[in-house]
């Protein structure tokens, strides 16, 4: 039997082919431009949405070609607002996918233009799916709304706007998490199912938000605990920037114990499921421990 490691790196493999090919393809002008792009796009990183993408449609039978174009418009846009994110005046990042950020080796000005770019560029990825049909919209749609002013733009405006708060509101702390991180995991999880005609699609998008609410307290409690190596990106920057997250409202181990129950939310479930479910249960400990 294949294990998780070995389906994750098919899955990721497969994604990483896609994303060469495109960048391939990527040759816009100024030189420059199309450099920083591609500086952050080939960077690594976990590809865990498209990842997740993959295979949820595989457990819902929907063909891995069919989804590409979907897996390639989130990555980009998961991209765009990591660059946008490490900018001084957001978070003020200098290491992202363990080599300096964006803006540190294009300058600001072109780090805003590279994430402009991307999002743009899979905006236009998401409209050349739309000629295919009625689905396809939807699915389309899906991905800008959760991306958008109503998902994870909304998320990011609130985690500034409530930096250096006294105090932590159980309840904006929900909606940081819900939209800053969730949402696009929600996305990837939600547009398979869209795919086929909204099979499992309640259940998908409320696995999403659970595995996103996770995904983002593991975040912070690695931002405390993990190391450079480990991460690719510097630590102890949340409690530096006066950042609401989760270890400042359940502390590290009322963290640690939300986590699992989160974890366990999310494998309950995975089991209403019929299929092989088994990947989706490790990916989930994977997010938890973050262990490949
Ligand atoms: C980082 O996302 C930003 C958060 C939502 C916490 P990832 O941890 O998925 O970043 P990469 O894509 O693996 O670099
Ligand atoms: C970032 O959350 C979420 C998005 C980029 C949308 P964080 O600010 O916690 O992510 P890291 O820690 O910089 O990766
Ligand atoms: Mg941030
Ligand atoms: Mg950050
Ligand atoms: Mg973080």
């Amino acid at each position: 039997m294949i294990s998780y490691k070995e389906k994750y790196n098919e899955y990721l493999t497969g994604f990483d082919s896609l994303l060469e090919d495109f960048c391939h393809g990527l040759n816009c002008k100024p030189e420059k431009l199309a450099k920083s792009l591609k500086y952050s796009l080939k960077s690594g990183g976990k590809r865990l949405r498209p990842v997740l993408m993959f295979a949820v449609g595989e457990l819902l039978g929907v063909e891995r070609k069919k989804l590409s174009n979907f897996a390639l418009a989130l990555e980009l846009i998961h991209t765009y607002s990591l660059i946008h994110d490490d900018l001084p005046e957001m978070d003020n990042g200098d290491y992202r996918r363990g080599r300096l950020t964006n803006h540190k080796v294009f300058g600001t000005g072109n780090a805003v233009l590279a994430g402009d770019g991307l999002l743009n560029t899979a905006y236009s990825l998401l409209f050349g799916e739309c000629f295919k049909g009625n689905d396809y919209v939807s699915a389309a749609k899906f991905i800008c709304d959760c991306a958008g002013i109503n998902g994870m733009i909304a998320g990011q405006s609130a985690d500034l706007e409530h930096e250096n708060d006294e105090c932590v509101d159980e309840s904006v702390l929900n909606f940081i998490y819900e939209n800053k991180t969730a949402k696009l995991l929600v996305a990837a999880v939600v547009v398979p199912s869209i795919l086929c005609g909204g099979k499992y699609y309640a259940e998908l998008k409320t696995f999403g938000s659970v595995l996103g609410n996770l995904f983002q307290l593991t975040d912070d409690i690695l931002d405390v605990e993990g190391t450079f190596e480990q991460l690719g990106k510097s630590t102890g920057k949340d409690k530096a920037e006066g950042k609401y997250t989760g270890v400042r409202l359940y502390g590290l181990d009322g963290s640690k114990v939300r986590a699992d129950v989160l974890a366990d939310k999310c494998t309950g479930i995975l089991e209403k499921f019929d299929g092989d479910i088994s990947f989706l249960k490790d990916l989930v400990q994977f997010v938890r421990q973050r262990i490949f």
